[in-house]
């Protein structure tokens, strides 16, 4: 089972409009609303694949009592913890003139203290039938800044291999708690190592810093570069470059399709590089539906198939 944390789970909601002008009234053309927040989004997108998972998630509210009967529909199990409040929605806006999306993200309101520990809780209930533990996203306020490294924690002392993607303090600090795998984009590893990551050998120089830091030797640093491709140093310090020529209209989530197929692709015992060809295959597969973690699993196999993986 890949174990899917979900801290901060969102109702996302799409607009679509003709044309989008400040300060005016719009009726919108086009509405979908689905289920998401990063966590979810790897959790839907490794279900495609055909992986068992669980999303371990916390919810809020009529919201959150919202998002459970959404993932029941659509096939995705889940281990649900309840608080109070209502878990947040994000909004982006299509406009279909200029094909461009505006985005509004809530932060989410406060949890109260004792959620997070309750979470961690079902989070360790679940590691004794977990293949991986994927930490991918943001938490509520209100978590503990070693939230994520708590997790990382539990998972290592299980002996389940874990990956984490998150940004700034709580990557910091998971890192340093040592995850299998650590996978961000080319704007996090930037901000965490205060260095762009302009060019593919800068990035490559970031995977292995990113590798370095949680504990070189066994570890795996990936960097992704968007449309670009990704670079990887492994766990025996193997350095790679993964490419795919096909490029969709749709990357939002390419980045949590990526982590479903690098650890769908491990748990059906690829090497790496195979792992990593599925990897890119599912982010470019997801990148031509839209929707955040959507993808064709049969699009994404034939996809993988075709993706470059070289050694640098
Ligand atoms: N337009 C695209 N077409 C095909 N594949 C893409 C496209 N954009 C990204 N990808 C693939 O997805 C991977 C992850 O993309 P990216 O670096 O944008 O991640 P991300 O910023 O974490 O995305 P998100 O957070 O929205 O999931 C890339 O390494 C690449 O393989
Ligand atoms: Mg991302």
């Amino acid at each position: 089972v890949i174990v899917c944390v979900s801290a901060n789970p969102s109702i996302d909601k799409l607009f679509e409009v003709d044309r989008l002008v400040a300060g005016a009234i719009h009726r919108p053309v086009g509405f979908v609303q689905r289920a998401g927040g990063k966590g979810l989004n790897v959790a839907r997108a490794a279900a495609s694949l055909g992986a068992d998972v669980c999303a371990v998630a916390m919810l809020r509210g009529h919201a959150g009592a919202w998002i459970r009967d959404a993932l029941a529909a659509e096939g995705v199990p889940g281990s649900f913890v309840w608080t109070s409040g209502e878990t947040r929605a994000s909004l982006s806006v299509a406009d279909r003139a200029e094909e461009r999306l505006t985005e509004f993200y809530e932060n989410g309101e406060q949890v109260p203290a004792d959620a997070w520990p309750g979470f961690a809780r079902a989070v360790v209930e679940q590691l004794h039938a977990a293949s991986w533990l994927t930490i991918s996203g943001s938490m509520p306020p209100g978590s503990p800044d070693d939230g994520y490294a708590q997790l990382v924690d539990a998972a290592r002392r299980a002996g389940t291999p874990v990956a984490l993607d998150a940004a700034g303090a709580h990557l910091e600090r998971a890192l340093h708690a040592g995850p299998d795998v650590v996978k961000v984009n080319r704007h996090e590893a930037a901000d965490l190592l205060g260095e762009e990551m302009a060019t593919e050998e800068r990035a490559l120089a970031g995977a292995r810093e990113l590798r370095a830091r949680a504990g070189a030797d066994g570890h795996t640093g990936i960097v992704t570069l968007g449309a670009e491709g990704v670079v990887v140093v492994g766990p025996d310090g193997l350095e790679l470059r993964g490419h795919l020529y096909e490029r969709g209209r749709y990357p939002v989530g390419s980045g949590d399709a990526f982590l479903a197929g690098l650890t769908v692709g491990t748990e059906r015992s690829a090497g790496l590089e195979e792992a990593l060809r599925l990897a890119l295959g599912s982010a470019a597969a997801n990148a031509e539906l839209p929707g955040a973690g959507r993808l064709d699993p049969d699009r994404a196999k034939s996809l993988a198939g075709s993706a470059r993986v070289v050694r640098v």
